[in-house]
């Protein structure tokens, strides 16, 4: 794996902010099982749960939400799976969402029964307009709802063998007044009796995101500072995509004091998706921090979540798309091209190769596919790839000449060239019609 720069090593400009640095990976929650899950045309059955429960696993996740067993049979199903064929490592936790109703909560706790350890994730909508349009409750009869979920979730974890770790969400926290969100926490809180030992998690879901970053971060920030439990809390972040920004408030959230991330591999999810754990993972990991989740074999990982998701990962998604690592355009391919042999040259632990954020190789890809001839490339790309592809290495001025002619053949019939087609371009042009003794 290469080296990657980190901020101090970037000029900064004069700013306001204070200099907030990632330096470790927070905790990493997949809710893949469970938000991605019921976001899906076809949501998955167990095979596919399994599989990708599986790849979660491969890739290091430590807390997996694997389902609302109360709401789906398949949920409970893969849950009771987990438990009675010991599929659980024991460095690994599933969780596991409710409602506050009881006999939601009940059946939950059935899903869980004999499993080492499990997250009981208890959520309820605090927003203002949950609380007029849907509850029909005003801010006590909110909080009065949550603090008897908890009181039950308290009551039946004294009564199971399975080691509880408790779970609130107020759900929409960022469409909720901010004293009031609080004020329901820290009820639940009181409730639930977390100690620095035994901490709970208190996940501030962005639910339908639609506000900037910095603004869910100072809520963040706010929300840690007020918090009369905070040394026994795990202050959790849950953005959803809305606003296409949805790791830019995750990052930003990190950086305001939360520790942990539930999320997405790829950002499947409600609407425009959740988080996606794996950009977040490998913006630290260029960052020069340990993301702790083992991305080497990207491809790999993105081709079952296609599976099992049935969606396809955008061609051009930050880090694991198809197109990311391929220049198309001519001075691009010859500044890889240059900043490649430098690299090689100098055996640098520092990746510094321009227009390519992270050596491709960090993930599993290759080189190979990252030049490509097309209408926008020029002499670097050409040349390039009839060393790379057929070993032969062109004049300078044989490039210049040859880059002119495969422009004038892909601006005529568009798309690119394969490697096979520039060898028989080439050969159309400087051989074939070349009779023996020319040559000579
Ligand atoms: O987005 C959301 O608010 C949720 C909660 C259930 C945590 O998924
Ligand atoms: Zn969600």
């Amino acid at each position: 794996f290469h080296k990657y720069r980190p901020y101090e090593t970037v000029d900064l400009p004069d700013r306001t902010w204070p200099d907030v640095v990632l330096e470790r990976a927070p905790i990493w929650c997949s809710t893949d099982l469970r938000d991605g899950n019921q976001a899906l045309v076809n949501p998955m059955d167990s095979a596919r749960k399994r599989r990708f429960f599986d790849l979660l696993l491969a890739l290091g996740v430590k807390e997996i939400e694997v389902g609302f067993p109360s709401a789906s049979k398949t949920d409970f199903d893969f849950t009771r799976s987990l438990v009675e064929e010991g599929l659980i490592p024991d460095d690994v936790t599933v969780a596991v969402l409710t409602q506050a109703r009881p006999e939601l909560i009940e059946r939950t706790y059935e899903a869980i029964d004999g499993a080492r350890r499990a997250i009981v994730h208890l959520y309820n909508s605090t927003s203002v307009t949950q609380r007029r349009v849907v509850f029909r409750l005003d801010r006590d009869g909110v909080t009065d709802l949550a603090v008897r979920g908890t009181a039950l979730c308290k009551e039946l974890a004294a009564a199971t063998a399975t080691e509880i770790v408790f779970q609130y969400s107020p759900e929409s926290f960022h469409h909720t007044e901010l004293d009031y969100a609080l004020e329901v926490c820290e009820a639940v809180a009181a409730e639930w009796g977390p100690t620095p030992e035994q901490k709970m998690i208190v996940n501030l879901p962005t639910t339908v995101e639609q506000f900037p970053p910095n603004v869910y971060a100072d809520r963040v920030e706010w929300f840690g500072r007020h918090f009369s439990h905070r040394d026994a809390a795990i202050l959790s972040v849950h953005p959803h995509n809305d606003r296409g920004t949805a790791v830019a408030t995750a990052e930003l959230g990190l950086m305001a004091g939360a520790e942990r991330v539930e999320g997405t591999l790829f950002g499947n999810g409600e609407r425009t998706g959740n988080v996606d754990l794996v950009t977040i993972a490998l913006n630290l990991f260029t960052q020069g921090v340990d993301p702790r989740l083992d991305l080497s074999r990207i491809d790999e990982a993105k081709a079952i979540v296609e599976e099992c998701n049935e969606l396809p990962v955008h061609p051009r998604h930050p880090y694991a798309g198809e197109l990311v690592y391929t220049a198309f355009s001519g001075s691009h391919q010859d500044a890889i091209k240059k900043g490649m042999d430098a690299q090689e040259r100098s055996g640098s632990e520092v990746w510094d190769v321009p227009y390519l954020a992270i050596d491709p190789k960090d993930v599993g890809r290759s080189y190979e596919a990252i030049i490509r001839v097309n209408s926008q490339s020029g002499k670097g790309g050409v040349a390039y790839l009839m060393e790379s592809e057929h070993h032969l290495e062109l004049p300078r001025g044989l490039q210049v000449d040859f880059a002119r002619t495969v422009q004038q053949i892909t601006d005529a019939r568009g798309g690119e060239l394969t490697a096979d087609e520039l060898m028989d371009a080439f050969r159309a042009h400087y051989l074939d019609h070349v009779r023996p003794y020319e040559l000579l």
